[in-house]
């Protein structure tokens, strides 16, 4: 396997379909390419904004995927996403100033709870981050995160007080994440959440989020907003990361024990050779050698 070409084979995200007029040419990046892309009475039309290298463009959960390979991967399942009785909406794209790669990870990070969303995701004292099973399924390659629990004042839209919510969370792509929760009306099974990160640069991302739920007393709106005030909170962390770019090598950042997940992806990243978006220190040269 070449470098990043896992990547370069994939789909990535350009846009919510809900958000997406009829008729109007939009122009975007994707892995630094500038493209062009539409939907007309005969589909979706995507091309590079120079060269005629290959742009396909699809619709799939909701969202808009452009591939840059003659070579595209298959998509990664969501099965709930074929409910009936699932709502299915987008929560917005949020342009940020940061690797896609560090979107992804703070995604994954239930340690900055309690700090970050105190009174809605974690709260004082509950600040611990209970052991949890990190593993990467054999079948599709992807990391899964099981039996994550934390106690969350309002877990969601729907949660009037607090409660003992657990977790999945799937790493699918090195750009997709997914997260599978507790249900308050339905017990037995889950809400999904899906980060779908489009990389616009090495630098630069845009974090989709489309919301997979079988609440039946919100309002979109009620929905979306506060999907929205918790990635508004995330903002400051994300947009402050320094390097912008992820760190590979752990000698830059010591992972602390709830980092379980995090060192995985990192390490996952570097064994699926994903070198696009990541950091690594410019080699010293050394003193008179
Ligand atoms: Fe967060």
């Amino acid at each position: 396997m070449q470098k990043d070409e896992l990547l370069w084979r994939d789909w990535h995200p350009v846009m919510i379909v809900a958000d997406m007029a009829a008729n109007q040419s939009y122009q975007t990046t994707v892995l630094g390419v500038p493209i062009v892309y539409s939907r007309d009475t005969q589909g979706y039309h995507a091309r590079r904004v120079q060269g005629d290298g290959p742009c396909a463009i699809k619709e799939r959960y909701a969202t808009v995927w452009v591939c840059l390979s003659q070579d595209p991967l298959d998509f990664f399942a969501i099965p709930e996403f074929d409910e009936p009785d699932r709502r299915v909406l987008g929560a917005g794209s949020i342009r940020l100033h940061v690797s896609g790669l560090r979107a992804v990870e703070n995604f994954l990070d239930m340690g900055h709870f309690p700090y970050v969303h105190d009174g809605y995701l974690g709260s004082e004292p509950y600040t611990e981050v209970l052991p949890y099973d990190v593993d990467i399924d054999p079948q599709t390659n992807e990391i899964y995160a099981r039996n994550c629990r934390f106690v969350q004042p309002r877990a969601s839209a729907i949660a009037d007080k607090p409660i003992d919510v657990s977790y999945i969370y799937r790493v699918a792509r090195p750009y997709v994440t997914l997260l599978y929760k507790t249900c308050v009306p339905a017990p037995d099974r889950q809400d999904v959440i899906g980060l779908f990160v489009q990389p616009l640069s090495e630098e630069w991302c845009v974090a989709h989020t489309v919301m997979i739920y079988l609440d039946d007393v919100n309002s979109d709106e009620e929905l979306r907003k506060f999907q929205q005030t918790v990635f508004g909170q995330d903002l400051m962390i994300l947009i402050n990361q320094v390097p912008k770019r992820m760190p590979l090598e752990t000698r830059h950042e010591v992972p602390v024990r709830a980092d379980a997940m995090s060192s995985v992806y990192r390490r996952w990243l570097r064994d699926n050779k994903i070198a696009y978006g990541t950091y690594s220190e410019p080699e010293t040269a050394t003193a008179g050698a």
